[in-house]
C-alpha cells in the first residue's frame, strides 16, 4: 500500500453506489465527511443524481462510469479515479474500496445458461476481484477493503444456486456470519483486556452493560439495513450474526418498542 502522507477527507470508493445499498453507503459516508468517489453502470443519470445530492449538502462526491465485468476497461477506470482524486482531492491514493456492486439474477438451476452464470461471475466475482488488485496500490496505509456478501452465503433457496456461490467467495475474514453476535470476549481480546475489566470500566462509565452496548449497535445497524434494504428480516437477521431471526426480532423489539417489520413499515 502507498505510504504518501494523507490530508484529510478520507475518500472512499462505493461500486454500485448509484442506487439500493451502495447509494446508502455513499450517502452516508458523505454525511460523516468522507469524500465520495461513486459508480454506476447502465444508470448515468441516477450515479450522477446521487453525487449531486451529496454536493448539494457541502460534502463531495463524483460518480464514474463502471462495468466491472469489462475486465479490460478497469486499468481506464483507476487512471480516471486517480485523475479525480488529483483534481478534486490533491491526492494520489484513497482509503477505502467498498466492493457494493452486483447483480443478483435467479434463476433454477435447470434454466441457468451458460452466459447468464458467466454474467453473475464476472460481475459478482472476477471483477470484484481484478479491480480490488487495481485498486490495492492505490489504497492508503491502515485502508480498507470492504466486500459485500449476502446472507446467501449461508443458507439458500431455490434460485440462487450460482448467485450464492459467489457471494461465499468473499470470506476470507472472520465474519459475523460466521462467527455469530460477538461477545464481550470478544471485544475484550481485541482491546488487549480482560472480559471483567472491560465490563466493569463499561458499566461504570455509561452505566450500561457490554452486552446492552451490542444490542444498541445492532439494533442501529439492522435499523439503517431495513430502511435502505429490501433484504428479508430473516437475512438482516442471519447477517448481523443472529442464529434465529425470531432472537432478533425480540432484542429488536425490546430496544425500538417496534418488531422490524413494524419499523421497516414507518419508511
Ligand atoms: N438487495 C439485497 O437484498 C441484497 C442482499 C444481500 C446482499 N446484497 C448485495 O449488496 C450489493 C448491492 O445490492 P443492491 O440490492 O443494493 O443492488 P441494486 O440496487 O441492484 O444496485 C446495483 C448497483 O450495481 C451497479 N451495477 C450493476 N451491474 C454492474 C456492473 N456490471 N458493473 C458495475 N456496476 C454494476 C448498478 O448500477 P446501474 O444501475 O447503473 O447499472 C447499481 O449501482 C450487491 O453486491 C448485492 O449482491 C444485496
Amino acid at each position: 500500500m502507498m505510504n504518501t502522507e494523507n490530508k484529510t477527507p478520507k475518500i472512499v470508493l462505493v461500486t454500485g453506489g448509484s442506487r439500493g445499498i451502495g447509494k446508502s453507503i455513499a450517502l452516508h459516508a458523505a454525511a460523516r465527511g468522507l469524500g465520495v468517489i461513486l459508480t454506476y453502470n447502465a444508470h448515468a443519470e441516477q450515479g450522477v443524481a446521487v453525487a449531486d445530492e451529496i454536493n448539494g449538502n457541502g460534502e463531495r462526491a463524483v460518480a464514474l462510469k463502471l462495468d466491472s465485468a469489462n475486465i479490460e476497461a478497469l486499468t481506464d477506470f483507476t487512471e480516471q479515479v486517480l485523475q479525480v482524486l488529483r483534481k478534486e482531492w490533491g491526492r494520489e491514493n484513497l482509503d477505502y474500496l467498498v466492493n457494493n456492486a452486483g447483480i443478483a439474477q435467479r434463476m433454477p438451476i435447470k434454466d441457468t445458461t451458460e452466459a447468464i452464470f458467466d454474467d453473475l461471475v464476472n460481475v459478482n466475482f472476477k471483477g470484484v476481484f481484478f479491480l480490488t488488485q487495481k485498486v490495492i496500490p492505490m489504497i492508503a496505509d491502515g485502508g480498507q477493503i470492504i466486500n459485500i456478501s449476502s446472507g446467501l452465503a449461508r443458507f439458500a433457496f431455490p434460485g440462487v444456486a450460482v448467485y450464492g456461490a459467489l457471494k461465499s467467495a468473499y470470506f476470507a475474514q472472520p465474519s459475523l456470519i460466521e462467527s455469530g453476535l460477538p461477545d464481550v470476549g470478544y471485544f475484550a481480546s481485541r482491546l488487549n483486556s480482560s472480559a471483567n475489566y472491560l465490563s466493569d470500566l463499561l458499566s461504570k462509565y455509561t452505566g450500561k452493560s457490554t452486552h446492552e452496548h451490542i444490542h444498541l449497535k445492532l439494533v442501529d445497524k439492522a435499523k439503517s439495513l431495513l430502511w435502505s434494504t429490501e433484504n428479508s428480516i430473516s437475512e438482516i437477521a442471519y447477517d448481523l450474526g443472529f442464529e434465529h431471526p425470531s432472537h432478533f426480532t425480540k432484542v429488536f423489539k425490546s430496544k425500538t418498542g417496534l418488531s422490524p417489520r413494524e419499523f421497516r413499515n414507518l419508511n
